[in-house]
């Protein structure tokens, strides 16, 4: 299949290693925004929206993880950068397993945030492609309905979330649900990566289980994992601190390999 990457929107903040924050479905580059103050004078900071979402362009495929991973790579020869570290929330991370699989060389560091590397079980892609069907129907409001409660336990991120979500477009709900439904098993290619490789897990994050973080860095070579207690799913907005503390861990981890 030909996969024709798009020219991704972007903020950038920083020099030095550049280290390009992919962010999770259904969302926006924005929700690093909290982290950016404590990393950008260590890093080239660039926050892409992903496609279908923020300012990208929105388009009507089914949007596989090597797919945006092309996206990615596009952006990355935009900007001239030849080698980069990718952190990547949930969705953002499948997406840079997808990348370290085709581009390893272009890889300097991973960082793994709340995410894992299983495919899909049938029972969640068949809810997948059923809330695909919904919100080509109703919009994003059926996803932010049915998501917002397992994303944090802070009552008060729940209205910023609910609305970053309700700005998603349709059309990039559905294209990244039915890739995120079609991904395949990473877990294989994980003993490749050798390249320092967080992974960063909230424990109470309600949308992945710990075995599947601590099942990840026993197989990656260079990996580590950082816990933070009682974060959920959104910890780059919750304990801002505690992740830019992790990211910087991995930006001198990156640093002292060279
Ligand atoms: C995400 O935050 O990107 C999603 O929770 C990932 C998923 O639905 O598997």
């Amino acid at each position: 299949m030909e996969i024709n990457p798009v020219a991704l929107s972007y903020e950038e903040h920083g020099q030095g290693t550049p280290v390009l924050l992919l962010h999770g479905f259904p969302f926006d580059r924005t929700i690093w925004e909290p982290v950016v103050p404590m990393l950008r004078d260590h890093a080239r900071l660039i926050l892409p929206d992903l496609r279908g979402y923020g300012q990208s362009p929105v388009t009507d495929d089914v949007y596989t993880m090597r797919m945006q991973a092309e996206d990615v790579a596009r952006l990355m020869d935009d900007l001239e950068i030849e080698k980069a570290v990718l952190v990547g929330h949930s969705m953002g991370g499948y997406i840079s397993l997808a990348f370290a699989h085709t581009y390893p060389q272009r890889l300097l560091g991973l960082g793994l945030v709340a995410t894992h590397a299983a495919a899909d079980t049938p029972e969640r892609r068949q809810t997948r492609n059923k809330t695909a069907e919904s919100v080509k129907h109703k919009g994003a409001r059926v996803v932010a309905s049915s998501m917002v409660k397992t994303l944090t336990p802070k009552q008060e991120l729940i209205e910023p979330i609910t609305n970053l979500i309700l700005k998603a477009a349709p059309a990039g709900i559905v294209g990244a649900l039915k890739g995120m439904a079609e991904r395949p098993d990473m877990t294989g290619t994980l003993s490749q990566i050798n390249v320092p490789a967080l992974t960063l897990y909230g424990t109470a994050d309600q949308l992945l289980t710990r075995d599947r973080v601590e099942m990840m860095v026993q197989m990656l070579p260079k990996g580590w994992m950082v816990e933070i207690p009682n974060a959920g799913h959104m910890l780059m907005m919750e304990e801002p601190q505690q992740v830019a503390d992790a990211l910087l861990q991995l930006f001198q981890m990156v640093k002292t390999q060279d």
